[in-house]
């Protein structure tokens, strides 16, 4: 039985990982948990009776509470202090005499390890995987073993939440004294056509032996349906207890090309090969496809693209920072239905698992390294370990990605400090830019730039490949004009703000509002921002630039701006507006619900005819009064009925919308719109409707009732099965509506939840940035009339029922199959 186990969890490991040793497992399960200092923990003897079991991924500031005591700018939540994690296990007799690494995908923050009482190492930064070999302090004689992990987040260390604990997942690898080193493939394809790829293969050999070795490096290329496509292999000599490399190049004719649409992959079976013997065999999954970057626009396999690009902090929600795949995926594919075709993974290195899926699901990313260098944002940020461990860090994220085919761009750094160190400030850009060109020459590098001019007077952005333009849409004419040969694109844009469901009127360009709420009229922003119609604007007028990322594309915990922070540079807590806590940026809100600039996005980037109409219908009080109307769109006119009389049809283009604007840099203090369309009509219960035409012809329609009292709870789910693997999670949104089936918009009623069956209620939210509620809780207050509730498989198939009852509207059901 014991031997079957083994090898179920083997197989899942092998399929859910782009690249890895068939030897490796996953150390995920069974350790224990303290949340505080304990002196000598790492001793094998120490006592751990009292610590709390869990299973890893596992971050434990998302467990709370809220509490002003800790900075609003990080979410309001418990992430700084010490925790430590552990766990006991026994290696097999066999492991003896082999390589036995333990490798952690990501820990927060300063971890420090130890295996059986013995010191191994620490790596400071969160968001850096990294390897320890073990293989000298573990016992093979079927005794225990004990590691101990050390955590020790700092407060003051970021600019928003970013989790606490070993929050990605831990693996144990076994292998034989030859093998591929850690991230040891390293796969191009310096030509890609649709006749033919030329594939690079340079793979590392570690040799732990006192002796040189002999061994032929095999590799076999298979196609994305499985055919064996090509091969190729290299002898080569090892030295002893050093590493050696191999180069071999390969065609593959008539290449399935990895594109957005269709994100093709390849795997590669690596095989080391010793004395007639295979001693190690390693799968690296890759895409074929070509990039090209020029002044004048980006190219993916030849075809011009431009970046319909969202920034995305790490964390998901409720859910906290720790890693669940299918939070990611839900995540992205959310992205995509937006229209987006671009990541970036803002200010740090991402998972694993969100660039395995940014390959499968055909997303570009721009894979970014650092929020700070050496010069401070936040007293104990990065900075303080910037000098010792920069070069380490930036060079592993690049080892770390560089199969991946989802990745374009190498990111050195956002809004540096060091951009206004005009002596010193290039030499670093320039050294860390080196760093990604001796370990990746094939993609470029890029950083995201806020301040102007100086980064380019200061020859700054020169040490880039790419400049990255940070909320400056109206300077690309000057840094075209002045570096006529300097590819270019917004790195970050826009930075809108706005509550799902939340209107206020009359429309007015305000700061802050006292309902620690900002407007879905989509203009409402700190200084530096400005409503995503400007940079639509700007993109058009500047076709060489290669598109943008929006700041962002989910709301993320922390940096509640407008709130909370005297503006973007503030050092210290950001609690002045407690109990505002979350971000107002995201065109999706924490739960993954849409706000409505998700709509005005999918206007300008998807053809798919689409129409969506603003605010709400509910204005009982304002009657007879104007009440403006907005409608995205991307069909050609629309027309506008309320209550069945027509407001008169809107053409795409010609009508324009006035929006009040006023940000760093731009003069006028309005912008016409072309991007949406606009209605005043006076308020009068019952309905509004949106009707959208193409060429002539209805293709579109949007209603929006007056909706009643509430009357009762529903509840739809993402996916009706899902896997029963104890880390698969089911969406399911919960609505107060009216008798009728109207969403009611204002409603806030406490719905209760119980879960019976086959899993468990992980997290409740209703992305509303003020609110103190647990995540963890079994009950949720609707926002703007809706919440969400994630169920989490267990590792029983079965079937997992939900309830969920509010007081005076009866209670709904919702049965999920886990298999
Ligand atoms: C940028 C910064 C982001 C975020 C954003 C908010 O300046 O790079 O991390 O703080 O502002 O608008």
């Amino acid at each position: 039985m014991m031997k079957k186990l083994f090898l179920l969890t083997l197989l899942i490991s092998v399929v859910a990982i782009t690249e890895m040793h068939a030897q490796t497992t996953n150390f995920d399960a069974s350790w224990q948990f303290f949340n505080a200092e304990a002196e000598g923990a790492e001793k094998p003897d120490f006592d751990t009776s009292k610590w709390r079991k869990l299973d890893l991924p596992h971050d434990w500031a998302i467990e709370g509470p809220f509490d002003e005591k800790y900075n609003a700018r990080c979410g309001g939540l418990p992430f700084h202090g010490t925790g430590w994690y552990r766990k006991n296990f026994k290696m097999d007799a066999s492991a003896k005499g082999k390589v036995v690494r333990v490798e952690f995908e990501g820990a927060m923050y300063n971890a420090h390890v130890w295996v059986n009482g013995e010191f191994v190492g620490n790596r400071p930064y969160g968001y850096i995987g990294f390897e320890f070999d073990i293989s000298k302090h573990l016992k093979y004689d079927g005794s225990n073993n004990v590691i101990a992990v050390r955590l020790q987040p700092e407060d003051l260390s970021s600019r928003w939440y970013p989790g606490a604990g070993i929050y990605r997942s831990v693996w144990l690898k076994v292998d034989e004294r030859v093998h591929v080193g850690h991230w040891g493939t390293y796969i191009t394809t310096p030509t890609v056509t649709e006749k033919l790829a030329v594939v690079q293969n340079e793979t590392t050999v570690t040799n732990k032996t006192i002796l040189p070795v002999d061994v032929t490096v095999n590799h076999d290329y298979f196609s994305p349906d499985g055919k064996k496509v090509a091969s190729a292999k290299e002898d080569i000599k090892v030295a002893a207890n050093a590493s050696g490399t191999s180069n071999v190049w390969c065609n593959i004719e008539n290449p399935q090309r990895w594109d957005t649409d269709t994100p093709n992959l390849y795997k590669v079976v690596t095989t080391i090969n010793q004395n007639g013997k295979v001693v190690d065999t390693y799968e690296t999954k890759i895409g074929l496809r070509s990039i090209a970057f020029t002044k004048d626009g980006f190219f993916l396999n030849n075809k011009k693209v431009r970046f319909n690009g969202v920034c995305l902090h790490h964390d998901n929600g409720s859910l906290g920072a720790a890693i669940y795949r299918r939070a990611d995926e839900r995540k992205l594919q959310i992205m995509k239905d937006m229209g987006v075709n671009a990541i970036r993974t803002s200010h740090n290195m991402p998972s694993r698992t969100l660039l395995e899926l940014c390959d499968e699901l055909g997303l570009m990313v721009l894979d970014e390294a650092f929020d700070v260098w050496k010069m401070e944002k936040v007293p104990n940020g990065y900075n303080v370990f910037f000098d010792e461990w920069a070069e380490r860090d930036i060079k592993d994220m690049i080892r770390r990605d560089r199969n991946h085919p989802s990745v374009i761009m190498w990111s050195t750094g956002n809004e540096i400090i060091e951009q206004k160190d005009k002596k010193n400030g290039w030499k670093v850009a320039k050294r860390l830019s080196d760093y990604c060109k001796e370990i990746d020459p094939t993609r470029p590098t890029t950083m995201g730039m806020n301040n102007f001019p100086n980064p380019y007077t200061f020859n700054f952005a020169q040490q880039v490949d790419i400049a990255g333009i940070n909320y400056k849409p109206t300077k690309y004419e000057w840094v075209r004009e002045e570096f006529p040969e300097l590819p270019m694109y917004g790195s970050e844009t826009s930075s809108c703000t706005s509550s799902r469901g939340v209107y206020h009127l009359p429309i007015e360009k305000y700061k802050t509002h006292e309902s620690l709420h900002v407007t879905s009229y989509d203009l409402i922003g700190p200084p530096w921002a400005y409503p995503p119609d400007v940079e639509f604007h700007f993109q058009e007028q500047n076709p060489y630039n290669m598109g943008e990322f929006i700041w962002t594309g989910f709301d993320y915990l922390g940096e509640p701006t407008p709130y909370g922070g005297k503006d973007n540079s503030t050092n210290g807590y950001w609690n002045g507006d407690w109990p505002s806590h979350s971000s107002y940026f995201g065109a999706v809100d924490l739960c993954g619900f849409p706000k409505d600039r998700f709509y005005l996005y999918q206007s300008h980037w998807t053809t798919k005819p689409m129409i969506h109409l603003l605010p709400h219908w509910n204005w009982k009080g304002m009657e007879g009064q104007n009440i403006p109307v907005y409608c995205y769109t991307n069909c050609d006119s629309a027309e506008l009925f309320v209550n069945g009389k027509s407001m008169g049809k809107k053409v795409k283009g010609k009508d324009l919308t006035e929006l009040k604007v006023n940000f760093l840099r731009y003069e006028p203090k309005t912008f016409q719109s072309k991007y949406r369309l606009s209605w005043e009509v006076p308020y009068q219960a019952g309905n509004i409707k949106v009707v959208g035409y193409k060429n002539g012809k209805v293709v579109q329609e949007e209603q929006i009732f007056t909706a009643g009292k509430p009357a009762k709870v529903t509840l739809s789910v993402d996916r009706e099965t899902i896997d029963a693997d104890g880390r698969d999670l089911a969406y399911v949104t919960v609505r107060i509506e009216d008798k009728n089936g109207n969403l009611c918009p204002n409603a806030d009623n406490q719905v209760f939840f119980s879960v019976k069956g086959a899993g468990n209620l992980e997290a409740v939210d209703n992305g509303n940035q003020i609110s103190l509620e647990s995540f963890q809780a079994n009950h949720r207050k609707a926002f703007s009339g809706m919440c969400l509730a994630i169920l989490k498989s267990s590792n029983k198939s079965g079937l997992i029922t939900l309830n969920a009852k509010s007081k005076g509207l009866g209670s709904a059901k919702i049965v999920v199959e886990t298999k």
